[in-house]
């Protein structure tokens, strides 16, 4: 569950007068905090605490996660001198990652830890936006206007974004994810030109890591067959589509996951049961299933009816 721990008083209490750059840049924070959800719900796996554009902090990019808010760039980038600022990433440029996550995995155990990063169109709307964006106009314009200066812009995202996945695996992160959080933002036609490339290529160069990898992004239903071409081993899907539709649009063996609405916790519980009931129906259908939410989950959401849902689920698929 993504962003489970910003929903716990543990979590706001440690992180006081913290900023988040600068927790994500603390390797017994790290630690802290991605422990938090696990001891709390008994979730089955870790999800490392980070961000996605912690590798862009650390080659030097102009950069702030504000509160309510999400990443805010001093300076968008929107030609090619800018995309040229950005350098490769080198293991050197976070040695807290990898500690941080050498000392996780001794205390995880046999639980896995689930290491992550930013997608390259979501990577790229942040920087060239400047910010959170709902239409992403600028990043369409750069796009549709200078294919050369984007092809850049996208090679440049792939290989940081891969060499942050190899870090976490090389640390022993026995996963990963690669949230491209905002392709929902694109036709089936410019997500195939514009960015099923790039992330083909990262998925491709995983391959040799010989961990489960895992593709996620937002109001995906006309792109989930294309994010499962891009080669993933389990594709996550929001909850706007129902998981045997979904299991239909990605290629055969692959595994799913998801799809709780996370507004849903807000209910009554007999409508959390309900609606995870048949989650788990629907899931049969797959290849497999890691039941989370369909995304993030809020900030206000009670951090009881997330310890009830993760008992629920584990005595429903208990064998
Ligand atoms: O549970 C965890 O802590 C997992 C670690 C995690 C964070 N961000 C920590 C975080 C993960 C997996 C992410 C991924 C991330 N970050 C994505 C992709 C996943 C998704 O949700 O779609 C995106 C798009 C971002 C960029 C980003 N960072 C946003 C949109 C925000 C939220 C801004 C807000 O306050 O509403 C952040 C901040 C952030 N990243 C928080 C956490 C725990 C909240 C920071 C806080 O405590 O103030």
């Amino acid at each position: 569950m993504r962003q489970a721990g910003r929903s716990l008083p543990e979590y706001r209490k440690l992180r006081e007068g913290v900023a988040m750059l600068d927790a994500c840049a603390r390797p017994d924070m790290i630690a802290e905090i991605t422990m938090q959800p696990v001891r709390r719900y008994g979730v089955d796996a870790a999800i490392f605490f980070s961000d996605i554009m912690v590798p862009l902090k650390a080659i030097g990019v102009d950069l702030d996660i504000k509160p309510g808010i999400g990443p805010v760039m001093a300076e968008p980038i929107r030609d090619l001198a800018g995309v040229r600022t950005l350098r490769g990433l080198e293991p050197a440029d976070l040695p807290y990652v990898s500690e941080a996550i050498g000392g996780l995995v001794g205390e995880l155990g046999d639980r896995p830890l689930i290491g992550f990063a930013g997608g390259p169109f979501t990577l790229a709307s942040y920087l060239v936006e400047g910010g959170p964006s709902k239409n992403h106009e600028h990043t369409k314009a750069l796009m549709y206007g200078e294919p050369d200066v984007w092809a850049e812009l996208m090679q440049r995202l792939s290989a940081i974004t891969l060499e942050f996945l190899r870090v976490q695996v090389a640390a022993g992160a026995s996963a990963v994810q690669l949230f491209d959080s905002w392709v929902g933002a694109l036709s089936a036609e410019d997500y195939r030109a514009s960015v099923l490339p790039y992330t083909s290529w990262i998925f491709d160069q995983l391959s040799g890591l010989d961990v489960p990898r895992i593709h996620f992004g937002v109001g995906t239903g006309e792109l989930l067959s294309l994010l499962s071409e891009a080669g993933p081993d389990v594709v996550g899907v929001d909850w706007r589509v129902p998981l045997d539709k979904a299991v239909q649009r990605v290629q055969p063996g692959t595994a799913l996951q998801g799809n709780l609405d996370p507004a849903t916790l807000f209910a009554p519980w007999s409508v959390v049961a309900e609606r995870a009931d048949d989650i788990l129906k629907r899931a049969e259908a797959a290849e497999g299933h890691v039941f989370n939410l369909g995304h993030g989950v809020l900030p206000n959401t009670d951090p009881a009816m997330l310890e009830r849902l993760v008992e629920y689920v584990h005595e429903k698929t208990a064998r």
